[in-house]
């Protein structure tokens, strides 16, 4: 089946590409001055943190290395995350002694981050840290420490800018949300 065009799908933008690049660029400032004289290493959760990941690491002025993860829920297919997650693909670099930050495209019940976090500190990165682009704060079950935040939204599903609906639409360059009467059509 082709893919409908995302206007379909769209109820409203609600982040501009405007106001997502402002934003991503205060981050980068920001992490350059907090990591100047650390070794950096960006961690990626694919496939969502992809668009974030490229744009927030060309505003990053100290030397880093990027590496990436992918994960998958078990019970996915549900758009309730379980709180279980299972590493697909993992790092390809050593974290021992760097100092990692993670880059996550959405924080909503705080499952997955936890999950990360614990995996990671098992390797022992010198510290550990998140950047999210965007945090539905009132929906979170368990708490993350987020060093660096995007966005505070609402409880409302979103996509584009990494974020996919049935794995269509991550290219859009900016947030938008999801039509109430078609948010039955996705399983994600
Ligand atoms: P958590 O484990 O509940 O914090 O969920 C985080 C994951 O849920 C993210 O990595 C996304 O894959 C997914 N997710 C949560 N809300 C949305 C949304 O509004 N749009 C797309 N994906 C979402
Ligand atoms: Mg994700």
């Amino acid at each position: 089946m082709i893919a409908a065009d995302y206007h379909d799908y769209l109820e409203q933008v609600l982040i501009s590409s405007e106001q997502i690049q402002a934003r991503v660029a205060e981050l980068g400032a920001e992490i350059s001055r907090d990591y100047a004289g650390l070794d950096l290493l960006l961690i990626c959760i694919l496939r969502g943190g992809v668009l974030f990941l490229s744009d927030l690491m060309r505003h990053i002025s100290v030397p880093h290395g990027v590496d990436f993860m992918a994960l998958a829920s078990y019970g996915s297919g549900s758009r309730q995350s379980s709180g279980q997650v299972r590493i697909t693909l993992d790092l390809s670099t050593s974290i021992g002694s760097r100092d990692v930050l993670i880059v996550e495209d959405i924080i909503d019940s705080g499952h997955t981050l936890t999950s990360v976090m614990e995996f990671l500190r098992t390797r022992y990165p010198r510290s550990l840290e998140v950047c999210v682009l965007l945090d539905k704060a009132e929906r979170r079950e368990v708490q993350v420490p987020l060093r660096y935040r995007g966005f505070v939204i609402p409880n409302k599903f979103v996509f584009g800018y990494g974020l996919d609906l049935d794995e269509y639409y991550r290219n859009l360059p900016f947030i938008g949300v999801v039509r109430a009467d078609k948010l039955g059509s996705f399983p994600c």
